[in-house]
C-alpha cells in the first residue's frame, strides 16, 4: 500500500495518522502562533471553519480557550476524524466541535457560511491548492479572514532542524527526520512566492504572505472581499 509520505495526496491511513499526531503534531504548535494571534479577535460566538483539521488540535486548543466559538474542522481522513472527535469529546467540548469527513476542493460547507476559515499544514496535500483556497474563500463571510499556514519550501536550516527538535522521537534519530522533514514535509510545501500567486486569484483583501519567525513555516491570509 502506497505512504502519504511518498503520495502526498492520499488520505491519512490509521497508522499514519497516529504517528503525525504522536510524533509531529506536537511541534506544529509552534506554526499556530501567528494565525492564534489573529483568531483571538474574533467577534463573540464566532463560527470558525478549519480546512484539515487532522488530529483537532488546534480546534480543540482554540475551543478551549475561546467557549464562545463554534468550530467544523473537515478532514478527508475518516482516521483522522475519528481521532479529532475523540479529543473534542475527552476535552469536554464535543458540543461546539464537530469533525466531518470531506475534500478541501469540494467542502461540504454552505457559502458564507462561517466567520473565519483556517488551515495549518494541511494545503501542500491538496491536488489543486488553488481550488481548495477558491473553497475557502466561498465559505468565507465578506470581511471574514482566511489564514493559511503551511511548511516553508524555502526554510532556514536552522529553523528545521530546531523544529524536528520538537518531534517526539529519540535524539539518535533526528537526522532523518530532518532529512524526512526537508524532503517530504517543506519540500512539498509552499514559499513565499507560491502564496503571493495563490492569494492574488481569490476573493480577497488586505493580503500578505510571511514566514513565522523562527520556524519553518509560512503564513498567508487575506479578508474576504
Ligand atoms: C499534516 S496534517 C495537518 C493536520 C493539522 N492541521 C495539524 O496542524 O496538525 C494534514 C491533514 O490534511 C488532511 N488532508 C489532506 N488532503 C486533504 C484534502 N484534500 N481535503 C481535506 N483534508 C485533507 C490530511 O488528512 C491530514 O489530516
Amino acid at each position: 500500500m502506497r505512504s502519504v509520505l511518498v503520495a502526498n495526496t492520499l488520505p491519512y491511513r490509521a497508522s499514519e495518522a497516529w504517528i503525525y499526531d504522536t510524533v509531529i503534531a506536537p511541534a506544529v504548535v509552534d506554526l499556530r502562533r501567528g494565525l492564534e494571534e489573529q483568531l483571538v479577535q474574533l467577534r463573540p460566538g464566532a463560527r470558525v471553519l478549519e480546512v484539515g483539521s487532522g488530529g483537532g488540535q488546534l480546534a480543540v486548543d482554540l475551543a478551549t480557550r475561546r467557549r464562545d466559538l463554534t468550530i467544523t474542522g473537515v478532514d478527508l481522513s475518516a482516521a483522522q476524524v475519528a481521532r479529532a472527535t475523540r479529543r473534542a469529546a475527552k476535552a469536554g467540548v464535543g458540543d461546539r466541535v464537530q469533525f466531518v469527513q470531506g475534500d478541501a476542493l469540494a467542502l461540504p460547507i454552505d457559502d458564507a457560511a462561517f466567520d473565519a476559515v483556517v488551515s495549518v499544514a494541511s494545503i501542500k496535500h491538496w491536488p489543486d491548492p488553488a481550488r481548495g483556497l477558491a473553497e475557502c474563500a466561498r465559505a468565507l463571510r465578506p470581511g471574514g479572514p482566511l489564514v493559511v499556514v503551511e511548511a516553508d519550501r524555502g526554510c532556514r536550516l536552522e529553523d528545521a532542524r530546531a523544529f524536528v527538535a520538537r518531534w517526539r522521537m529519540p535524539a539518535p534519530v533526528r537526522p532523518l527526520g530532518l532529512v524526512l522533514f526537508r524532503t517530504f514535509v517543506a519540500g512539498q510545501g509552499l514559499d513565499l512566492d507560491d502564496g503571493r500567486r495563490l492569494l492574488a486569484a481569490l476573493p480577497l483583501r488586505e493580503t500578505s504572505v510571511e514566514r513565522i519567525d523562527g520556524t519553518p513555516g509560512v503564513l498567508f491570509r487575506g479578508t474576504r472581499t
